[in-house]
């Protein structure tokens, strides 16, 4: 028989793994709808979403993500008035990140 404990942790391991994160939620819709125009040869505004394809660099280069946010929640980016699928799900998995490293003290984890 295989112990409780054993069962739990792996069922957590696997539901974790399930839980979209990142790579699923965000970087999908960059691609498919920013790095037309943000990409390493042509960077829009000064901005290259390349830089952006990882939760990474949500801590590296937060202001940078910050200015993302606002311009996804002010509908300018992208521009156009239909706005993508799953867009509101992007803004809130961005709000949550920024959100909760905002909230600990620098230092801890
Ligand atoms: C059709 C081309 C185009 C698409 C698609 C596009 N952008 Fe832009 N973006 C621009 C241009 C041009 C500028 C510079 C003018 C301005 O600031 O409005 C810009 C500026 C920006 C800025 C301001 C620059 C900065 O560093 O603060 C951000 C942030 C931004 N875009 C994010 C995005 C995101 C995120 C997406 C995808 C959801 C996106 N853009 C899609 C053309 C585009």
């Amino acid at each position: 028989m295989i112990p409780r404990l054993i069962l739990t942790v792996l069922s957590a391991v696997v539901a974790q793994a399930q839980t979209p994160g990142f790579n699923q939620t965000v970087l999908p819709l960059l691609k498919n709808n920013c790095a037309a125009c943000h990409n390493n040869r042509s960077n829009s505004g000064g901005l290259s979403i390349e830089d952006f394809y990882s939760e990474q660099s949500m801590v590296s280069n937060r202001d940078a993500w910050e200015r993302i946010l606002k311009r996804l929640r002010n509908g300018t980016m992208p521009p156009g008035k239909d706005k993508p699928a799953g867009i509101a799900e992007v803004i809130s998995f961005v709000e949550g990140a920024l959100e909760t490293r905002e909230k600990k003290p620098s230092g801890s984890r």
